[in-house]
């Protein structure tokens, strides 16, 4: 990579339904130019996300949509190579979010400082960044766990699910996961602490769940929808709390959703039940609760009551088929491609 020229994805085309490589193009531009208040940067971490996928469909969202031609979006890590802001000086590693690309300008007022003393920078992507804030607030917010209930969580290998049943137990409560095949499912039970966890790729899920949940399920937390939501569904105990924080099993979906119309039946649970079903996007909650997070999550950290797991790829070449795997299940850990 020569050192004036910006390397770039950008979205080449929409997906329908499973994005492919051709949706992605790799170009070169030139290193943007810097203003006052502004910084020139040099990526050295993007995180992928969940969400890419929503980013790259043009269908409303509570977002809006990436252009076609433009910079593919993203949390960064990013080292200062060039300054005109007093705040930032060359060599400072700041949080940005400057996409899937090696170099960017940035608004100074738009960066965090990290310092590589306290945690390794990384983690400010995952654990101690946006995924690891969506689970505390997500959970005390809305799941609001009490001592002796049980919470199930799935996607329970990745940064936000894992945060949400060590948080659990750091409350009292029991945490159940689900995760995806066995050696995701001993990671999350042997190094996590889960109480129980199953893999929602057995044909018996429904009845290992049952058999996990003695007590039924307080909180669910709801990372992927379909099939396991349909396994949680029955187990739902009155007064039930339910955040809906996302549903992975149908980001690549096209057309019409299949199977007949559930909604009279679930509508009667809500009802009957006393649920509470809440949707929630974690930045809503930034500005209350993003002090405590870090503060109290670092803490959780140091004292080993809160483990991580990262899942590293180099190359931002690899980008694109990092993204797609990780919408079936093939990262293990927060995904991070290192450039
Ligand atoms: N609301 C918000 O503000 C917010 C913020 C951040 C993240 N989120 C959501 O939180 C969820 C987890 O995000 P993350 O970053 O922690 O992702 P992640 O766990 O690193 O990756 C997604 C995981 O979903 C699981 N999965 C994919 N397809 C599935 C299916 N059909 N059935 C069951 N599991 C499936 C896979 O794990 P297995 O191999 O274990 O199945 C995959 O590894 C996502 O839905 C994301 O969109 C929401």
């Amino acid at each position: 990579m020569s050192q004036f020229e910006n390397t770039r994805i950008v979205l080449a085309s929409r997906p329908e339904g499973r994005p492919t490589p051709q949706n992605f193009r790799l170009e070169q531009a030139a290193i943007p130019a810097i203003s006052e208040g502004q910084v020139l940067l040099k990526i050295l971490y993007l995180s992928l996300d969940p969400y890419m996928r929503g980013r790259m469909s043009a269908a409303k969202s509570y977002a809006a949509a990436t252009e076609i031609g433009q910079v593919m979006e993203g949390g960064t890590v990013a080292e200062v190579i060039e300054s005109r802001d007093p705040a930032f000086k060359p060599g400072d590693i700041v949080l940005s979010y400057s996409g899937w690309q090696s170099h960017a300008a940035a608004s100074a007022a738009q960066l965090r400082k990290l310092d590589p003393a306290n945690a390794p920078v990384t983690t400010a992507l995952g654990v101690l960044g946006m995924p690891g804030f969506t689970a505390y607030a997500g959970l005390l917010t809305i799941g609001q766990p009490k001592p002796g209930e049980t919470v199930v969580v799935a996607a329970a290998s990745g940064p936000v699910g894992s945060a949400v049943g060590q948080i659990a137990r750091i409350k009292g409560a029991r945490a159940v996961g689900i995760a995806g095949g066995p050696e995701k499912c001993a990671f999350v039970r042997e190094t996590f602490g889960f109480d129980a966890v199953i893999d929602h790729r057995d044909p018996d899920m429904a009845g290992k769940l049952a058999a996990a949940c003695p007590n039924g399920i307080d909180v669910y937390f709801e990372n992927v929808g379909g099939h396991v939501w349909d396994a949680v569904f029955p187990l739902l105990n009155t007064f039930a709390r339910i955040p809906v924080c996302g549903l992975v099993a149908q980001y690549n979906a096209s057309g019409e959703f299949p199977g007949p119309d559930r909604l009279p039946m679930l509508m009667r649970e809500v009802l009957s039940k006393s649920l509470t079903i809440r949707g929630f996007i974690q930045r809503e909650f930034v500005a209350a609760q993003g002090p405590a997070f870090r503060k109290e999550m670092a803490s959780w950290i140091a004292d080993g009551s809160v483990k991580y797991k990262e899942d590293v790829v180099q190359g931002l070449e690899n980008a694109p088929e990092a993204l797609i795997g990780l919408l079936e299940g093939k990262n293990f850990g927060k995904l991070i491609i290192k450039l």
